[in-house]
């Protein structure tokens, strides 16, 4: 299975700004056969990044989209209009999103069943945040989260999904998981991910994201069932992000 590296830009970057951290980045980042590297710029450059990324390494990924494909959902953008600019993948329920959007599961599996719909390759992020941790509930409420934002998921559709475990208190934190708790949870998704999806569960990747940087990066890789990495913060430093893209 290939690796799969995500940046995560969040709400940072004008269309500018993002045309000169891509030129910067293409031009540190070497292409390696075993793994990919997407950036998942601001809703409003990505129509500018795309043509900078034919022909590169990196492919294109969107932060959000909404569950229907067209209509009077004012503010909202589809999957089809991800296509249209040519999106590769999109993340879906982040935990910021989560939080302050107020996305629910059931909201998760809408917008993963939207992106499989439009040909787009869903992250399905997941993630306890610290209470549940320190109350022992976490392995519960990651499980729910897997179960419920793939609820209508088929083997067939496996190749095409990811789930990132992003635990909340990790992120933005400077505290990344262990590799041994990102293990763990990894496995403990992968479980629930073959109660859905069979023996095609193999074919889904299982990215971890929470404060990864070019310091743990080489710690947390070789961790059993880590397919990949979601970045935020970091992937907003050229340098950093090729660095952690090259991981060892
Ligand atoms: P971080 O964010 O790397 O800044 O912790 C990760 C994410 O939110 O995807």
């Amino acid at each position: 299975m290939r690796r799969l590296v995500i940046g995560n830009w969040k709400m940072n970057r004008t269309v500018p700004e993002t045309v000169a951290l891509v030129g910067s980045l293409l031009a540190r980042l070497s292409p390696a056969a075993d793994r990919e590297i997407a950036i998942a710029p601001p809703f409003t450059a990505l129509s500018a990044v795309a043509p900078l990324l034919k022909g590169s390494a990196v492919l294109l990924a969107a932060q959000d989209l909404f569950w229907q494909d067209e209509g009077p959902y004012t503010g909202e953008i589809s999957g089809v209009m991800l296509q249209d600019v040519g999106v590769s993948y999109v993340l879906v329920a982040h935990s910021e999103r989560r939080r302050h959007l107020e996305e629910t599961d059931r909201i998760a599996g809408l917008k993963v069943r939207a992106a499989l719909r439009t040909g787009l390759k869903p992250v399905l992020c997941v993630g306890e945040d610290e209470v549940e941790r320190a109350s022992g509930r976490a392995f519960t409420v990651v499980r729910a989260q897997v179960a419920r934002g793939l609820e209508g998921c088929v083997p067939g559709e496996a190749s095409r999904l990811q789930v990132a475990y992003e635990p909340v208190w990790a992120i933005g934190t400077g505290r990344a998981a262990s590799p041994a708790q990102a293990a763990e949870m990894h496995d403990l998704i992968r479980q629930e991910l073959r109660a859905v999806l069979k023996d095609s569960a193999r074919a889904v990747r299982v990215l971890y994201g929470g404060s990864v940087t070019p310091d743990n990066v080489d710690e947390l890789m070789p961790a059993p069932g880590i397919d990949g990495l979601l970045v935020g913060g970091a992937s907003l430093h050229a340098e950093q992000f090729a660095r952690i893209a090259s991981y060892r």
